[in-house]
């Protein structure tokens, strides 16, 4: 059976033939938000089904494909789509490429998604810095062997979301006059978005925003030493709190309106970090 760590190797060494200089930063790209990738500079683009061991991406909105390219200076890779443990795949699948990237030597990792609110102070259109987050998946991609190079077997998590970036990316939204919230992301396998009395519930547990995604690679990450950001786009008002129904192509239509402010905080914030 092939290892964990033989698979990273593998898929290394694939993307080895691509890559010039090894990369520094690596951006994970949510539903809607997937054009930022365009905007890199001499990027070379691979679609997920030809790197080893990657799933291949299904969701409306997710074209599954990872870029290398460069922001000025800064060598970046940037995965358009993301896997999801919703479509049935297994943690391990649904982090592999978080940890390929910290296997790359990427020591900084920001991660977007789009999310609905549950604080009624946001709006569809904000952007949510992540402060912290709750795991409400009912599972963790460490459950399993315990896979010493990856780090320790018992993660902190008492900074998950690195305080140093969160500071820049609140000194250039600043610089921009670009409005960033911040708040704790609640996470669910989905894929059914969730009831209002489930959303009430959150909202008494500390939650201001809800999704199905980012929490498992930012834990993946913070057992591999990464640094981690998190962007949540608020694409809609949660369940209950307004009577209109929830639906995927709301999500994107959000995703498009709000790209512009996204694509300028990222390209301003990734050569300070
Ligand atoms: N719930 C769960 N996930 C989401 C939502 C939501 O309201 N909006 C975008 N992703």
């Amino acid at each position: 059976m092939t290892t964990l760590k033989e698979k990273l190797e593998e898929a290394k060494s694939f993307l080895n033939k691509y890559i010039s200089q090894p990369p520094k930063i690596g951006v994970v790209l949510g539903s809607g938000l997937g054009k930022f990738a365009q905007t890199l500079e001499d990027a070379k683009v691979i679609p997920y089904t030809e790197i080893p061991h990657f799933a291949s991406a299904s969701v409306e909105g997710h074209s599954g494909k990872l870029f290398l390219g460069k922001v000025g200076e800064v060598e970046v890779i940037c995965q358009q789509g993301r896997f999801h443990y919703y479509e049935g795949y297994e943690m391990e699948k649904v982090v592999f490429p978080a940890r390929l990237m910290a296997f790359l030597g990427v020591k900084s990792v920001i991660l977007t998604n789009a999310a609905g609110a549950i604080h009624p102070s946001l709006v569809p259109g904000d952007l949510m810095l992540i402060q912290d987050h709750i795991n409400f998946m009912g599972t963790n991609p460490l459950i399993g062997r315990h896979e010493e190079f990856l780090g320790p077997r018992f993660p902190d998590m008492s900074q998950a979301y690195s305080l140093r970036l969160r500071r820049l990316a609140k000194e250039v939204a600043r610089e921009q006059k670009l409005a960033l919230r911040e708040g704790v992301y609640l996470a669910l396998t989905g894929p059914s978005y969730e009831t209002p009395a489930e959303i009430r519930m959150f909202r008494l547990w500390g939650a201001d925003a809800v999704g199905m995604s980012t929490v498992p690679s930012v834990i993946a990450l913070n057992q591999m030493g990464v640094e981690v950001l998190g962007i949540s786009c608020i694409s809609n008002m949660a369940a209950g709190i307004v009577e209109k129904p929830l639906s995927h192509s709301e999500v994107m239509e959000m995703g498009a309106k709000v790209e512009k402010d996204f694509i300028g905080l990222l390209q301003a914030l990734i050569p300070r970090i």
